[in-house]
């Protein structure tokens, strides 16, 4: 209840960035990571982590010698996220759109799934069209980017960056309840 707490205060502060005051449900989490076949993960990227609602998830399914790369610019978020202190989180302070150049500074130009709770509607569109693009580039093949919204004002510029091969899903579950989108990289 407390890290729900502390969520919706820092929200409120920065509802331009953040987009919404409640984190995301566990029903959300696990629709988001029920197609990730985690036995072959070894590099994970999380776009706008928050304080942690769905990297917990994450982190419990992930193969002890995978990471999770997040990327998240809120400063209070960023610092709770490093509280967590776990050995296979990475956690930059960094914008999503620089995805590319924070993953090569790593030493790792691809990544086998990029999972996104972005509030994309609200990210200016030259930035929003760089994320996607950049996580396009950053995927392998047969990689998918995974991604909420609470509305489908979106469908039509993700199919620009990843075609027809985009699949969506419904988690009633949540507040507000979210559809997901997986979207896989097909060269
Ligand atoms: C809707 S919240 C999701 C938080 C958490 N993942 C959850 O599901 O409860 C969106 C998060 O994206 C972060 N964010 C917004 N724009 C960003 C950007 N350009 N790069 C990285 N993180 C960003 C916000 O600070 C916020 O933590």
């Amino acid at each position: 209840m407390t890290s729900k707490i502390n969520f919706f205060k820092e929200a409120v502060k920065n509802l331009k960035i953040v987009g919404t005051v409640v984190p995301s449900s566990r029903f959300l989490a696990n629709r988001m990571l029920k197609e990730i076949d985690f036995s072959k993960v070894n590099v994970l990227v999380e776009l706008g982590p928050g304080n942690g609602a769905i990297t917990k998830h994450i982190l419990n399914r992930l193969p002890p010698n995978a990471i999770l790369i997040c990327f998240e610019i809120n400063n209070c978020f960023y610092k709770q996220l490093l509280e967590l202190k776990h050995p296979q989180l990475v956690v930059v302070k960094s914008s999503a759109e620089k995805i590319k150049e924070e993953l090569s500074l790593l030493g790792f130009d691809k990544t086998n799934h990029i999972v996104s709770s972005l509030p994309l509607t609200i990210i200016p569109d030259k930035i929003s069209k760089e994320i996607l693009n950049s996580s396009f580039d950053v995927l392998e093949n047969g990689g998918t980017y995974i991604q909420f919204q609470y509305s489908l004002s979106y469908f039509k510029k993700l199919k620009k960056v990843f075609n027809t091969f985009i699949t969506l899903d419904f988690e009633p579950l949540n507040i507000p309840p979210a559809f997901v989108y997986r979207c896989k990289k097909v060269d």
